[in-house]
């Protein structure tokens, strides 16, 4: 014999106890009320699976009946929990939140070390003058350190640049002008950067590290001339040391990629250090019109194309504008060192005095 209905009491009572209890429920009452109305063994499960016993006239009216509830259950369940929820989310909010706008702990800080300083003082400096800032790697190839760079296999530069060679026949690079090339082959003129980085010889002495910084300066473009170097270098050297009108000479020297080559001087006194006064002059760097064989090794028409290259050693203008004597405490990591000449993280290189 088949069972009769659902008592319209029993799904009631059910309903009366169910939803007031689910609304007052916290988090882990409210599971338990869930798998005990909706689990395997749920009583509302248990209405439901009574119904295939049931004959097809009482089915269908107990059915929809149990449905009904079953609806109205999962809703309050669903509210339920999503009240929940977001209380508990309010607390966690409420528990981590932190004040930012405390005052920091008075922890000693680090200092910037100056060789990065004045890394990031170039990049302000000519990041302003519309310059983009380039690197490249330390191992280059032969290709890209001399022979593009018009240094053929027989040039005496290359003893002259103390190379440190790798046994694959690539070498630590001697200087940041590979960049040049990497640069011209990678992107047609205009071209205007500069590549602050690493640069490796086999030298070690109070002013010669056997790793120290360059910084290349390369632009490109049609009609540009060794008066642009001229004042580029000026307007670069005066900005960084601080020296309006700082004077800048150019004097007469060679280099295998530049024609003219020019070393680049800065006026100075000797005696006392001071940078732009009296009448002695100081090398920083090298400087010339890019070689149109390097130009042509990149595939640029040195007929359409001129263009001027630097470079400045980056400790040898750090130990000026500083005052530090020697070298290799750059490299010493002597924190007391580091505490005097370093610039706090706080303070960053900007062209706020303009140049
Ligand atoms: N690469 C040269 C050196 O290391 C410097 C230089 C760069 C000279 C660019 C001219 C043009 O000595």
């Amino acid at each position: 014999m088949q069972a009769s209905a659902t008592p319209p009491d029993e799904l009631d009572a059910l309903r009366a106890a169910a939803l007031p209890a689910i609304a007052g429920a916290d988090s882990a009452a409210l599971e338990e009320l869930r798998v005990g109305l909706m689990g395997k063994q749920g009583k509302l499960t248990a209405l439901l699976k009574s119904l295939g016993a049931m004959d097809p006239e009482a089915r269908k009216s107990a059915g929809a009946a149990i449905n009904v509830l079953k609806a109205e259950i999962t809703e309050a369940l669903t509210a339920r929990r999503a009240v929940l929820d977001a209380a508990a989310l309010e607390a966690q909010l409420a528990a981590e939140r932190i004040d930012v706008t405390q005052p920091p702990r008075p922890e000693p800080s680090g200092a910037i070390h100056p060789l990065s300083r004045t890394q990031d003082e170039l990049t302000a400096i000519f990041g302003a003058m519309g310059f983009a800032i380039k690197d490249g790697p330390d191992i280059e190839n032969d290709w890209n350190n001399f022979s593009a760079l018009n240094i053929p296999g027989h040039h005496p530069a290359r003893a002259m640049m103390d190379t440190f060679y790798l046994t694959g026949g690539e070498v630590l690079r001697t200087h940041t002008s590979p960049v040049q090339i990497r640069t011209m082959l990678e992107q047609p003129p205009p071209i205007r950067i500069i590549v602050p980085g690493r640069t490796f010889r086999s030298d070690h002495d109070a002013t010669h590290s056997p790793m120290f910084h360059q910084c290349e300066g390369l632009v490109i473009g049609e009609g540009i001339t060794l008066g642009h170097l001229k004042g580029c270098l000026q307007d670069f050297l005066s900005a960084f040391f601080q020296v309006p009108n700082l004077p800048v000479r150019l004097r007469s020297s060679y280099f295998p990629f530049t024609e003219p080559s020019m070393e680049v001087d800065i006026g100075w006194n000797k005696k006392t250090g001071e940078i732009g006064g009296g009448a002695d002059w100081l090398e920083i760097g090298g400087s010339g019109m890019v070689h149109p064989n390097v130009l042509a090794n990149c595939g640029i028409d040195p007929r359409q194309y001129q263009g001027f290259a630097f470079g400045v050693g980056l400790e040898r203008i750090t130990m000026l504008k500083h005052g530090i004597a020697d070298l290799r405490l750059f490299y010493e990591s002597d924190i007391r060192w580091l505490r005097h000449y370093g610039v706090s993280p706080l303070s960053p290189a900007t062209l706020h005095e303009g140049f």
